[in-house]
């Protein structure tokens, strides 16, 4: 009984003496009333104050025992009492929690047992996959090259992306949206924005929609992924240009497709197909500017695959994924605009356009396959973020996309007329480049092939990275090539790059103990 007695006593003691070692550095950047948060927090979660008749002084005695407003003490204050360390008895003032919010957090950890060694069954769709990457290699993402890496192929200047602007509209429009833009959201997309990107898909790409046909999609993979699952069944075909965007080998082989590789000659995709090969169910092509090859698809193969596709009951998937930059002549209109029989799924992104992390991209969906194209995304992940999406309207309907767009392919035409002039300088003795009519990379075809094994070896050293074109084929047996990226790197590193490039070459070249020569 006395032992009982004496026990608040102590504690409240205790509390008294813990405040005393409030320490409050007005230099200090941190606010004083977070400083004062703090120190009080980690006081009762070192169990000092643990006891629940822990009763705390007034905030005017705290505030003048530590010589501090009382605005100041009442927001530390606060602050414990919302995240449910202290608690208040009306007409008795505030105590220390019963229980402290970190016992609702915290799991008690588990007694540690051994880990049993035993192989783990992975699904034959994992298998699938065509991707050799493991651990860590995964962070580099899908290009495989870090930061300081140049003429990676396929990667848009994103340090000239107007972050302020951006930032600007997207407190904007939080501030007039507000909560509705925190809420789970439209499946098919925040509706301004499919409404901006049908006006300017109609606009500049010749297609025909409207806006209920736009599906708002997480990039190119998904648009991919979600238009495989929707059209095909595991097991059926789908013709992919050989050689091909990697990123799409893997997604179909993740829907469970079959995929048929198709040769490429210099109107675009090849049609052809044996008597006895399953007919395709879908065919994916990048018209505008073929990924890597970079070659145009021309008009009559354009009409000849969609009369193909109307024959055989098939949809063409329409990746258009960096349409925007073209530098010769005006663009062919898009395959979707020129289809009278809904064969054709047409999709976009902003990877290119404006930065490849924002994850966004748009399809125009047949109108009869809208809904399920939506029913597949809801059951995946639902939407992309209802803030970013709200943002790219605005900034599409306010001008700033294609004033970006103008300014982007200006400054990427210069980008490549200078690479073109330096490569051609510096390389032009090993290579020679095909140059194409649009997007971010340029192929450089060699003048020997035997000195393939060595660029490769060397450029795996020296952070300059150009991909290997077999890297892109399946079957095809295409002479050796590399895939240069030009649009990220300004003159001054294009010529750096290069330099380095030519130089190892040559050392290479010369001195048989370089490492490379027998590779
Ligand atoms: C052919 C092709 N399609 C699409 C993309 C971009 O796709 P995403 O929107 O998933 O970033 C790329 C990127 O390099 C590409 O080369």
């Amino acid at each position: 009984m006395p032992k009982r007695k004496s026990r608040p006593q102590k504690r409240r003691r205790r509390s008294i003496i813990a405040f005393d070692m409030v320490r409050l550095d007005r230099t200090a950047t941190e606010p004083l009333h977070e400083q004062l948060y703090r120190q009080i927090r980690d006081e009762l979660k070192s169990g000092r104050f643990s006891d629940s008749s822990s009763r705390l002084p007034s905030s005017r005695t705290l505030a003048a025992d530590r010589g501090i407003s009382r605005s100041t003490v009442r927001l530390a204050l606060s602050k414990l009492h919302a995240e449910g360390y202290l608690r208040s008895k009306s007409g008795s003032g505030t105590f220390v929690a019963t229980l402290l919010p970190e016992s609702f957090l915290t799991a008690n950890q588990p007694k540690t047992y051994e880990p049993v060694q035993r192989p783990v069954r992975i699904s034959d769709r994992v298998r699938a996959i065509p991707d050799q990457r493991v651990g860590s290699q995964f962070d580099l993402g899908a290009t495989g090259a870090g930061p300081g890496v140049s003429l990676v192929a396929s990667i848009p200047a994103v340090d000239e992306f107007p972050i302020a602007v951006w930032e600007r509209l997207r407190t904007q429009v939080l501030a007039k949206k507000g909560v509705n833009l925190l809420r789970y959201s439209s499946n098919r997309g925040d509706v301004d924005l499919r409404g901006a990107i049908a006006a300017y898909l109609c606009d500049f790409r010749a297609a025909r929609c409207h806006p209920d046909q736009i599906v708002i999609v997480a990039g190119m993979q998904q648009a991919m992924l979600i238009s495989a699952m929707a059209v095909l069944n595991p097991g059926e075909v789908a013709w992919i240009e050989d050689p091909c965007y990697q990123q799409t080998r893997r997604v179909l082989s993740l829907a469970g497709v079959k995929i048929m590789p198709k040769a490429l000659d210099r109107h675009g995709i090849v049609i052809a197909r044996s008597r006895k090969e399953q007919p395709p169910r879908m065919i994916y092509v990048t018209p505008s500017h073929q990924f890597p090859l970079g070659i145009t698809m021309s008009f009559q193969r354009r009409t000849a695959l969609l009369d193909f596709a109307r024959a055989h009951n098939a949809f063409i998937f329409e990746d258009d994924y960096d349409a925007e930059f073209r530098f010769v002549g005006p663009p062919l209109p898009s395959l979707q605009g020129i289809d009278n029989a809904g064969r054709v799924i047409y999709a976009g992104t902003v990877s290119k356009i404006l930065c490849p992390s924002l994850r966004l991209g748009y399809i125009i969906a047949p109108e009869q396959l809208v809904d399920s194209f939506v029913k597949i995304r809801s059951a995946m992940d639902q939407h992309s973020s209802p803030v970013e999406q709200a943002t790219l309207a605005r900034f599409i309907t306010e001008g700033f996309f294609l004033s970006h767009i103008k300014r982007m392919r200006n400054l990427y035409a210069e980008r490549r007329d200078f690479f073109i002039k330096e490569f051609n300088e510096l390389l032009g003795d090993r290579f020679i480049l095909q140059v194409p009519e649009a997007g971010l990379n340029i192929v450089a075809w060699l003048k020997r092939e035997q000195d393939f094994p060595m660029i490769k070896h060397i450029t795996s050293e020296i952070g300059v990275r150009p991909s290997a074109l077999s890297y892109f084929c399946i079957e095809a047996k295409l002479k050796p090539a590399f895939l240069f990226g030009f649009a990220a790197w300004t003159p001054t590193q294009i010529r750096e790059s290069l330099l380095k490039l030519a130089s190892a070459l040559r050392k290479c070249g010369k001195d048989s103990n370089y490492g490379c020569q027998s590779r």
